[in-house]
């Protein structure tokens, strides 16, 4: 069982995923500068993990704030918040973490807690955060599991699995996982996700540990294998929804949405509530990160490309909403037009 990110009472701790899959090194990060640099630098990744992550940088910060006076403390919360709010643009958990701990500090200001019981309190509210995402993701697992066919080869992207959530299923991993408990066979294609390979580092290990079986191929793959009938169904997650259903994620989901309707193959989203912004009416107000462009030019010290080289990095797309067959959450599957099925969804939560 893979649970990436935890909460001890000293630090909030990190499975290094930089690292994986060779080496499996756990970080203790003991500010919440230390828990921003995680998210910045991809020890964490995924938007569930980094929204879990954001809401222990939160308290952890708050647990170290050394004033007596609950205003001073509120100023040191906007401050550690504006500073986790820089780290990644696209995942939108990590500001729907931000904004519930504000809403969690303003209610037990108003309750008149003194600046002991609220770092009790965000504490405790950041822990059934993890707590939350984990159960939403077993939600996810089960109705999405429903969704695939006995004997399939599913296609997935990235690394939507355990690793980029609070733990256990993950979200598109999580509907392989619930179909299997269901007692589906799945097999699983991982591509390899160029530049920062989340599909060969990650994916590929993660499904190794829970012994899924899974097929690694190059990016540039998928076309082929769909032509020749062998992908049953694709499986993504997200790292913002926008109200109508466009679908950010991972650069190079779009290119796989786009071969996937050319054959005739599902195109499943799985993804918590916290990643649906309803306050984003398009795909087209979606903010994409565009990284390190070391990234593509070299394979760790490894120079590829030639030096002065003009380089585009974004790390995400948008997956137009027609081209998504359904979109699985904790609170059921929804399905076109997604402007009305996702508001009933974000109106129930
Ligand atoms: O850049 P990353 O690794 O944070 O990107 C992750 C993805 O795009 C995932 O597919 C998405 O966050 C969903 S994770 C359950």
């Amino acid at each position: 069982m893979i649970i990436p990110v935890k909460w001890t009472d000293e630090c909030v701790e990190m499975l290094d995923q930089r690292l994986l899959p060779t080496e499996e090194v756990w970080l203790k990060l003991k500010t919440y500068n230390d828990v921003a640099d995680g998210i910045r630098d991809m020890v964490i990744r995924g938007a569930p993990a980094i929204g879990v992550s954001c809401a222990y940088g939160i308290a952890l910060g708050l647990k170290n704030f050394v004033g007596m006076n609950v205003e001073d403390m509120e100023e040191e919360l906007d401050y550690i918040c504006e500073v986790l709010a820089k780290t990644r643009p696209t995942a939108i958990n990590l500001f729907w973490a931000i904004d519930r701990m504000k809403r969690t500090f303003a209610k037990a200001k108003e309750e008149g807690k003194n600046v002991s019981e609220i770092k009790q309190v965000m504490i405790d509210d950041a822990k059934a955060i993890h707590e939350e995402d984990i159960e939403s993701q077993r939600l996810i697992a089960q109705f999405g599991g429903e969704l695939l066919e006995d004997d399939s080869n599913v296609l997935t992207h990235c690394n939507a699995g355990a690793l980029a959530t609070g733990g256990v299923w993950g979200t598109a991993l999580g509907v392989i996982r619930g179909a299997k408990d269901q007692g589906k066979k799945v097999t699983v294609i991982a591509d390899e996700t160029r530049p920062y390979l989340q599909g060969a580092r990650l994916t590929a290990w993660e499904l190794l540990q829970d012994d899924i079986p899974v097929t690694l191929i190059t990016d540039n793959q998928s076309g082929h294998l769909m032509k020749k009938g062998m992908v049953q169904a694709v499986v993504v997650g997200s790292d913002r929804i926008a109200a109508n259903g466009d679908v950010a994620n991972k650069i190079g989901t779009y290119m796989v949405a786009v071969l996937a309707k050319q054959h005739g193959i599902p195109f499943y989203v799985a993804a918590p509530m916290s990643t649906v912004d309803m306050n984003c009416p398009t795909g087209e107000e979606i903010p994409i990160e565009e990284r390190d462009i070391r990234e593509i030019t070299h394979v760790k010290d490894i120079q590829l490309a030639p030096e002065g080289i003009s380089v585009n990095n974004y790390a995400f797309d948008v997956t137009p909403n027609e081209m998504v067959d359904a979109i699985i959450t904790e609170k059921g599957v929804a399905r076109k037009p997604y402007v009305e099925s996702l508001r009933k969804m974000a109106e129930d939560n």
